[in-house]
């Protein structure tokens, strides 16, 4: 075992990593060696020693889709090294502090109008847990302990802890392992693909007719607003959501938006609910809430859920994890957002969308693409056989490029700041895996 400030060989660590390290939705011990990154900057992740032939990768992923401003940004490193002097961390209970209030108030400035309230929490998976929590003591507090089931489209994705899991996709993907374990939840097809198709009207009237007919026992109906995301990159049309908030209306349901991968511009618009025109009642942002700088998300919710669970008899929200509302990563947050706002994210986004749709044109016509599609700073390409990973990998990096497809899908979702020959770049590698995966 080496001493614990001695340098260690990358061989070395990647013996420790394969002995010790558990890696997301990976057997123990690994089987496929991870690339060891040295430090980040701009858009370009640097290797320990070089993969493939190459040292330095441009980010097709934004870090699982946080990284909107890229790596070792200037304003925000300038933003944690402020608050690191200042504080790094103190409890939210019976506490509270700046970057926190600063930013639930920005928040809500930005968010659909009659959200009003924010808790912070510290991961997506959790900020979910939350959104469910508050629909279904909303429900008990009113009297109606019997509405605390969920109801969702399938082929959605919410998280990986227990609640979120159970809104996941039943029968595709990593959670089917737990059918029959999880609470049995209420799923509708997933909605029909195309963000720009007309809303088809079958669908739309069984939608309504499975709010209406499971309404009693339904506490909320949450989805993934326009895009699902790890569920299979699928758009839809902005019209189901006004189809999903006029049967909630209707039936005492509320309407729970997952915008944690959609939020804050990937999609083209700031939040994916601005495409319909259409405010939940509880929404979840995450991801590039930090920049993808620190584990950060958030719930928000209307004033009449608050009031509604406070009437209750726990008139509060039982909820409380050690890490929140971190200053640090809200001091970044704030900075990630004043950056985003201050600029032209729009423009931004509007351009990778034309760099993505002009270079994953080629990847249309190439053998085993069932779909090529691109929405805001999505791009994806669809095959008709699930990717070989270790195939896939090698050719991306090859390229110059670190993409991580999944199942059928070879997609990207780069930082904002991306430069169009970098862009023209990832497409090429996404072309090339295509090819071979
Ligand atoms: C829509 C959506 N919801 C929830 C999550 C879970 O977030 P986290 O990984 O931060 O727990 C994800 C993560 O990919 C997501 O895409």
């Amino acid at each position: 075992m080496p001493e614990a400030n001695a340098k260690l060989s990358v061989d070395e660590l990647l013996a420790l990593d394969r002995e010790h390290v558990w890696h997301p939705y990976g057997p123990m011990p690994g089987q496929r060696a991870p690339l060891v990154v040295e430090s980040a900057s701009g858009v370009r992740l640097r290797l320990a020693e070089p993969a493939h032939g190459q040292r330095e990768l441009v980010d097709g992923m934004a870090s699982w889709w946080s990284a909107l401003h890229g790596y070792n940004h200037p304003v925000l490193n300038a933003a944690a090294r402020d608050q690191l002097e200042r504080m790094s961390h103190v409890m939210f209970g019976g506490l509270t502090h700046e970057p926190a209030i600063r930013l639930a108030k920005r928040l809500v400035d930005i968010t659909p109008e009659p959200l009003a309230h924010v808790f912070l929490s510290d991961s997506g998976s959790v900020s979910v847990e939350v959104a469910i929590k508050m629909c279904l003591q909303y429900w008990r507090s009113s009297g109606r302990p019997g509405k605390r089931r969920l109801l969702t489209w399938r082929r959605g994705y919410h998280g990986d802890t227990w609640h979120p899991m159970s809104v996941c996709d039943p029968d595709g993907g990593m959670h089917r392992l737990w059918s029959g374990a999880l609470p049995r939840q209420v799923f509708a097809d997933a909605p029909p693909p195309g963000f720009d198709a007309e809303p088809d009207r079958r669908y739309a009237a069984a939608l309504r007719e499975l709010i209406g007919r499971h309404a009693a026992e339904l506490a909320a109906v949450i989805v993934e607003p326009v895009v699902q995301n790890a569920g299979g990159m699928r758009f839809h049309s902005p019209g189901y959501l006004r189809v999903l908030r006029e049967a909630c209306d209707e039936h005492d349901v509320l309407l729970v938006f997952d915008e944690i991968a959609t939020g804050f511009g990937r999609t083209g618009a700031l939040f994916a609910a601005d495409h319909a025109g259409v405010a939940p009642d509880v929404m979840c942002v995450g991801k590039a809430l930090t920049g993808g700088y620190l584990s950060m998300a958030a719930t928000l919710c209307t004033r009449r859920v608050a009031e509604g669970i406070s009437r209750g008899e726990v008139p509060v929200l039982a909820h409380g994890p050690t890490f929140m509302g971190n200053p640090l990563a809200a001091a970044i947050a704030n900075a990630s957002l004043g950056l985003l706002l201050a600029g032209d994210w729009a423009g931004e986004v509007a351009r990778v969308a034309a760099g993505l749709r002009e270079g994953l044109a080629a990847a249309a016509g190439l053998p085993g693409v069932r779909d090529v599609r691109v929405l805001g700073a999505i791009g994806v390409v669809e095959l008709d056989h699930p990717a070989d990973m270790a195939e896939a990998t090698r050719a991306a990096v090859r390229a110059g490029v670190w993409l991580r497809p999944f199942g059928e899908l070879v997609y990207t979702m780069p930082p904002y700041v991306t430069g169009d020959e970098d862009l023209a770049r990832i497409c090429e590698a996404v072309c090339a895996v295509a090819r071979v995966a």
